[in-house]
């Protein structure tokens, strides 16, 4: 018996998928999966290892012996590299560029895929992503992609970043949104674009909870035409 729906959150980074996917996953009380958190990881257990992101042979190797595992630790999503928390050290600007490089490597996509997959295969389930809805689930019930200018999207990444303590400035925020964005556009393997299906929603002009009740409201007719 499936616990509920697979909804899918694609779109690229500061377009909100993981405020509005969280508070969704809460509304829902269904599972809450962050994609981007495990190529996060796997970039980081590659700096540990001094594997480099574009090598597919050494990544492999990696891959092979690799453990991620994402917890709710106080309500709080966190990511686990074997069994060691770095919710915070991926969260890194290097980070998000070396998720984006090894997220184009064959041998990791395949190893993520299928925990994703394992993760998911209950249904509910709010993934979020780049590929949710085109690859890892396109069975899911409702699929979403999330957008925003990227200047937008940049301010809300510097916003994140100084909220930790960091000192970003937002030109090169914005530079490495948009160079991320067009890696992960024009990369050969599952590329970040909406799937045919999916519902697109401009998250520009809108707050997060304004976000959440459109997702809400979208779910509710795909629950009512599944019954
Ligand atoms: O969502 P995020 O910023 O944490 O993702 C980091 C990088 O990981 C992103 O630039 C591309 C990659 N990624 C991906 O290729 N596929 C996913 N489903 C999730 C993330």
């Amino acid at each position: 018996m499936k616990r509920g729906c697979i909804i899918a959150i694609d779109g690229p980074s500061g377009a909100g998928k993981s405020t509005v996917s969280q508070e969704l996953a809460r509304r829902l009380n269904y599972l809450y999966l962050d994609t981007g958190a495990m190529y996060r990881a796997a970039a980081l257990q590659a700096k540990r290892l001094g594997v480099s992101w574009d090598d597919p042979q050494e990544l492999a190797r990696m891959c092979a012996k690799l453990e991620i595992d994402l917890v709710l630790k106080k309500g709080k999503p966190c990511t686990l590299l074997f069994g060691e928390d770095v919710s915070e050290a991926i969260r890194m600007p290097e980070m998000s560029m070396g998720a984006s490089r090894v997220s184009a490597q064959q041998p990791v996509r395949e190893k993520l895929w299928e925990l994703q997959r394992r993760i998911g295969r209950e249904g509910g389930i709010v993934a979020e992503g780049r590929d949710i809805g085109t690859v890892v689930f396109p069975e899911a019930e409702c699929k979403f992609y999330l957008d925003a200018t990227p200047e937008v999207r940049a301010r809300r990444r510097c916003e994140e970043l100084r909220g930790k303590g960091l000192a970003v400035d937002y030109t090169s925020t914005l530079e490495e949104v948009q160079k991320r964005d067009r890696d992960d556009q024009q990369r050969a393997l599952a590329p970040l674009r909406p799937a045919p299906d999916a519902v697109i929603i401009d998250s520009t002009d809108l707050t997060p909870d304004e976000v959440v009740e459109v997702l809400l409201r979208v779910v509710a007719e795909a629950a009512g035409r599944l019954r």
